[in-house]
């Protein structure tokens, strides 16, 4: 099994490049900058990445986030994360970035989206990787700072495919960001949004009919609301499902109770993603892995799976039937 997810080609559609920054390439930009983080050695760091809940995460993830100051810091970033990808056999890849978590500390937007296009022209040259870039919204924060944020993308609205919303999820429902949503619409991004990590299935349905997304980040707790749940598969909604996130973030106890088999069952297009892989212990194989072993899926479960994260990305219809080639002609030589 181990091998065949490592042999199949994939799409990641859940995942921060600020979550792909490991300690190592950290303590390396820290350094060249002169910044001082609140540790010593990589064991430090590791030790730190023990989390009770999303809001732990959150405050180390955003302390992380705070070395990278210059457009050759987030290039560094981005292009240790598309390594992984080539080693991962991820050939498709819809990387969210926070704008907010760098304006916020004074970074202008244009030093983080130039940092990672020369990374993503860079991957698909070096390795041939395609992706697509999701601007977060950060929840936490007001509308209005959505708003600027907006405003702040569109002399890179060219780059930029799809809006998300991450963040502390409870008490930052999707309601929140209803005007900034539409806006961002009419300008031409694609709605997703992170929705039932955390917080209820009320959020889910909003995330549906206010926020029109047309993925659901997450998604876990639909499962809670048979209701939503019928909802999600008439609309043909696909959840990208993280789960050692999940196991990490404690909204899954163990593995072998991970809901991802049990979403698949009730006809829901899920697909496997490593949302933030330097935090949570893992790429994407070591997610497949994870919730394969636990769950013991088979390999049509497997192959279901990849075929779903391509089917349901923001690829062109031709990347597609190509895509989905590449993964019948690794199936059938396996
Ligand atoms: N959930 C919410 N916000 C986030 C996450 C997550 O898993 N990762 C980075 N920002
Ligand atoms: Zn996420």
């Amino acid at each position: 099994m181990k091998d065949f997810i490592s042999a199949l080609p994939k799409a990641e559609l859940h995942l921060h490049i600020e979550g792909s920054f490991e300690p190592e390439l950290m303590f390396e930009i820290a350094q060249r900058n002169q910044i001082e983080i609140p540790y010593k050695t990589i064991d430090e760091v590791k030790k730190a990445y023990q989390f009770s809940c999303l809001q732990d995460f959150l405050d180390i993830y955003y302390a992380g986030a705070g070395v990278l100051i210059h457009e050759k810091d987030f290039y560094d970033l981005a292009m240790a994360y598309y390594q992984k990808c080539y080693e991962n056999n991820v050939i498709h890849t819809e990387i969210m970035f926070d704008p907010q978590t760098h304006t916020e500390r004074g970074i202008a937007f244009e030093t983080v989206i130039n940092g990672l296009q020369k990374a993503r022209l860079d991957a698909k040259e070096k390795w041939g990787i395609n992706s697509l870039f999701i601007m977060s919204y950060l929840r936490h924060l007001s509308e209005e700072s959505a708003f600027e944020t907006l405003k702040q993308s569109l002399p890179y609205k060219d780059l930029i495919t799809s809006v998300g919303l991450d963040s502390s999820e409870m008490g930052n429902p999707p309601t929140k960001f209803k005007n900034v949503f539409e806006a961002s619409i009419k300008e031409g991004y694609i709605p997703v949004a992170h929705a039932g990590e955390e917080g209820p299935a009320e959020y889910i349905w909003e995330a549906i009919d206010i926020l029109k997304v047309a993925r659901i980040d997450h998604g876990n707790r639909c499962l809670e609301d048979e209701n939503l749940v019928q909802e999600i598969v008439k609309k043909d909604l696909a959840l990208t499902v993280c789960p050692l996130s999940n196991l990490e973030l404690r909204n899954t106890d163990v593995m072998t109770k991970h809901p991802l088999k049990k979403l698949l069952d009730k006809g829901i297009k899920a697909t496997v993603n490593s949302d933030d892989p330097a935090y949570f212990g893992g790429y994407m194989n070591a997610n497949f892995e994870a919730v394969q072993e636990a769950l013991k899926l088979s390999k049509e479960d497997i192959i279901t799976l990849v075929k779903n994260s391509f089917n349901y990305s923001f690829a062109t219809d031709d990347q597609k039937k190509s895509y989905l080639e590449k993964v019948d002609q690794i199936v059938s030589d396996f």
